[in-house]
């Protein structure tokens, strides 16, 4: 194995990690003061009726609130580009209207809207926020379920976790042993990174199928491994 190639991938992965690292960490410091300062930088004096914080408290359901964030034009292009993507997935027999499916990292939740589109029923998103009702919140390095118990987990941001062995064997951990995990990789990656980002992260699954194709917008990879045996604990 090329010791070299298997770290350039592993640095390509820890530098969009740091990025996204600091710009969360940006966005969670500054974020809930901005209804603060521009409430205190407004021009006409009033008294406020309550609190900064009450002011803002979430007044729609999150039902409501989802239907919502997924109506507009961009969203619905999101949605259908994520049907696309999965498409090939039922195909291949690895999905169907009965699966548990597991999607990590899930943002607003997009594909989990996709899946349930396409008559998946039993569909969980997860993020570190939570968007109600289709994500909820949960550390995707120490996810809260059982052992394997989805059919197949997907994720699209494996590249920025902050620790991506830690996430990959929470994948493989929640999915049953021949379950799948599918995966976004952005970017053209040759045959020769795939298997050493294969034995790198996944060493308990084996990539089975590997195609290239567009995912809102972007190039991608779209890599799926075969989740293999659990590990036998000491008996
Ligand atoms: C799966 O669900 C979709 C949407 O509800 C439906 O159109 C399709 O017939 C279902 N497929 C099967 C095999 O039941």
């Amino acid at each position: 194995m090329d010791g070299r190639s298997l770290k350039s991938v592993f640095n390509r992965i820890s530098l969009v990690s740091i990025t996204v690292a600091s710009l969360t960490l940006l966005f969670l410091y500054n974020y809930p003061q901005l209804p603060c300062l521009s409430y205190h930088s407004s021009l006409q004096p009033r008294f406020p009726k309550s609190s900064c914080e009450a002011n803002h408290r979430e007044v729609i359901s999150p039902e409501k609130r989802s239907k919502k964030l997924f109506s507009s034009k961009d969203s619905k292009k999101r949605v259908s580009s994520f049907r696309n993507f999965f498409q090939p997935l039922r195909d291949l027999g690895l999905v169907s209207n009965s699966s548990k499916v597991l999607c990590v990292s899930a943002g607003a939740g997009h594909e989990v809207v996709a899946l349930l589109e396409m008559g998946v029923r039993d569909v969980t998103g997860v993020e570190v926020v939570d968007t109600p009702p289709l994500v909820s919140r949960a550390d995707p390095h120490n996810l809260p379920f059982f052992d394997g118990v989805f059919d197949l987990a997907f994720s699209a941001h494996i590249a920025e976790a902050m620790f991506p062995d830690r996430f990959s064997r929470e994948m493989e951990r929640t999915v049953r042993p021949g379950g799948a995990i599918v995966l976004a990789l952005e970017g053209s990656w040759s045959a020769g990174e795939l298997k050493e980002f294969n034995e790198g992260l996944f060493g308990r699954s084996r990539i089975v199928d590997a195609r290239n194709v567009m995912l809102t917008g972007s190039q991608v990879m779209m890599a799926v491994l075969k989740n293999g045996v659990p590990r036998q604990s000491e008996a």
